[in-house]
C-alpha cells in the first residue's frame, strides 16, 4: 500500500530538518517494505516570495488529499510587518483550521545521555516524561472580533471557548493518560478569566466519565513554576492554545533544548505533524539545526497517521541510541565536539 506523505518544508531551519526526517522515513520504508510516497508543497514565507499568499490553494489541496503532513516551520523575519493574514505564520493557523486539527499533542521528555544538557540539575529532571496536550484551533489565536484600531491608538484579541471545543480536547487528553500514567492536569486562569471559569467546569464534567484517570487542576503562572521546579510530577497536561504553546517551550528547554520536541496535530482532517520550534532565522542555511524534532514527528505522523506503532518505535529507538552513543548537535554539544543537521539524520538513519 502506497502513503502519500506531503512535505511542507517552509522557512529557515524547516528545509533542512525536513530533509534529515525524509531521509529517515525513505530509510524505514525499505527497511519495512513501506511504499511512501513523499511530494513537496511551498508555505509561508517560501510561497510569499513568490507572490502567492503564505497558503496557497494547491498546498491546502495537496494537504487535504495527503495521508499526513510533515511540515518544518513558518516565519521570516522579511515579512514580520503588516497586517496577520499576510505573514508566514497564518499559513500554520490557516491550515491547521482547514483540516480541524484542534488536539496538538507536545511530548517533552528525558533522554540518557542528556542528563546536564538542559538548565535543570539533573535530580530534579530525572523521570520528566509529560506530555502537553494544546488546543489548537480555538481562544485568543482564532478569536473575533480582533484588530487595531484605525488610528492605532489601541488593539484587541477575543479570547472565547465552547463548550464543545473544550470537551473534545478534555476528551483527547483523558484518552491519552490511559496510554500513560493516568494522570491529567488541566492548566487555566480561572482566577481571572471566564474562558477558563467554563474551561476549569466542563473538563470536570468530561473526568466523571474517565473515573480511572487522576485530575488536577493547576493555574498557568504555578504550572510555569513547576514545570521548572519538579517536572517530573507531570504526566498529560491539558490547556488552551497560547497557554500550551508557552509551556511546551518551557517543557523543550528544561528537557535540553527546544530542537528535540515533536509535535502531532490530530482532529478531522489528514493529521499534521511538525517539530514544535520555529524557522530559527538566526541558525538557517549553516546545517547546524537540530533535527531530532522533526525526525521524532516523522515517528509520530507514522504512528498517528499511518498506524504503524512498530516504525514509529524504531525510529524513537534509534534516536534514544543515537544520543546515548554521544552524537550531539551543537545545541545539545555543551561546548564538546558536534555533528550537523544531516550528519544527524544519518547517525539515526545508522541506528534504525
Ligand atoms: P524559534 O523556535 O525559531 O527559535 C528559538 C531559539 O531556539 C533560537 O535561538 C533558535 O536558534 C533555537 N532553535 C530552535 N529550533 C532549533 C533547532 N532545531 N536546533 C537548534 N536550535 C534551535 O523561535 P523564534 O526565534 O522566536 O521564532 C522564529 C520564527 O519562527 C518566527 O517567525 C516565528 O513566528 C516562527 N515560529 C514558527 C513555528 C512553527 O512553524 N511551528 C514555531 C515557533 C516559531
Ligand atoms: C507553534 C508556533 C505557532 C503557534 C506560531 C508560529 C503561529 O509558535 O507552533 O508553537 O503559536 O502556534
Ligand atoms: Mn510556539
Amino acid at each position: 500500500m502506497t502513503s502519500k506523505i506531503l512535505l511542507l518544508p517552509g522557512d529557515g531551519i524547516g528545509p533542512e530538518v525536513v530533509a534529515a526526517a525524509s531521509t529517515v522515513l525513505r530509510a524505514v520504508a525499505s527497511r519495512f517494505g513501506h511504499h511512501f510516497e513523499l511530494t513537496e508543497a511551498i508555505i509561508g514565507a517560501a510561497a510569499l516570495r513568490q507572490g502567492l499568499p503564505p497558503l496557497p490553494d494547491a498546498t491546502l489541496a495537496a494537504a487535504r488529499s495527503a495521508d499526513a503532513i510533515l511540515l518544518g516551520a513558518v516565519g521570516d523575519p522579511e515579512f514580520d510587518r503588516g497586517p496577520s493574514s499576510g505573514r508566514p505564520e497564518a499559513a500554520l493557523l490557516g491550515v491547521r483550521k482547514a483540516l480541524g486539527l484542534y488536539a496538538n499533542l507536545r511530548p517533552a521528555r528525558t533522554y540518557k545521555g542528556l542528563e546536564t544538557a538542559g538548565p535543570l540539575k539533573p535530580e530534579v529532571l530525572a523521570g520528566t516524561d509529560m506530555l502537553v496536550v494544546r488546543e489548537l484551533t480555538g481562544g485568543l489565536y482564532y478569536g473575533e472580533p480582533r484588530g487595531i484600531e484605525a488610528d492605532g491608538s489601541a488593539a484587541y484579541n477575543t479570547m472565547r471557548y465552547s463548550k464543545m471545543e473544550i470537551e473534545r480536547i478534555a476528551r483527547h487528553a483523558f484518552e491519552a493518560a490511559r496510554g500513560r500514567r493516568r494522570r491529567v492536569t488541566s492548566v487555566d486562569k480561572a482566577n481571572v478569566l471566564e474562558t477558563s471559569r467554563l474551561w476549569r467546569s466542563v473538563v470536570t464534567e468530561v473526568a466523571a466519565g474517565y473515573a480511572d484517570v487522576a485530575l488536577d487542576h493547576m493555574l498557568v503562572d504555578s504550572c510555569a513554576m513547576r514545570i521548572a521546579f519538579a517536572p517530573a510530577s507531570f504526566d498529560v497536561i491539558v490547556t488552551e492554545n497560547m497557554f500550551g504553546d508557552i509551556l511546551s517551550d518551557e517543557a523543550g528547554a528544561i528537557v535540553g533544548s527546544l530542537g528535540l520536541l515533536p509535535s502531532a496535530s490530530l482532529g478531522e482532517g489528514t493529521g499534521l505533524f511538525e517539530p514544535v520550534h520555529g524557522s530559527a532565522p538566526d541558525i538557517a542555511g549553516r546545517n547546524v539545526a537540530n533535527p531530532l524534532g522533526a525526525i521524532a514527528s516523522a515517528a509520530m505522523l507514522l504512528r498517528h497517521a499511518l498506524k504503524l506503532e512498530t516504525e514509529a518505535r524504531a525510529i524513537e529507538t534509534a534516536v534514544e541510541r543515537t544520543l546515548q552513543d554521544g552524537v550531539r548537535t551543537v545545541d545539545l554539544a555543551q561546548g564538546g565536539a558536534s555533528v550537523g543537521t544531516r550528519e544527524m539524520g544519518q547517525a539515526v538513519v545508522g541506528r534504525l
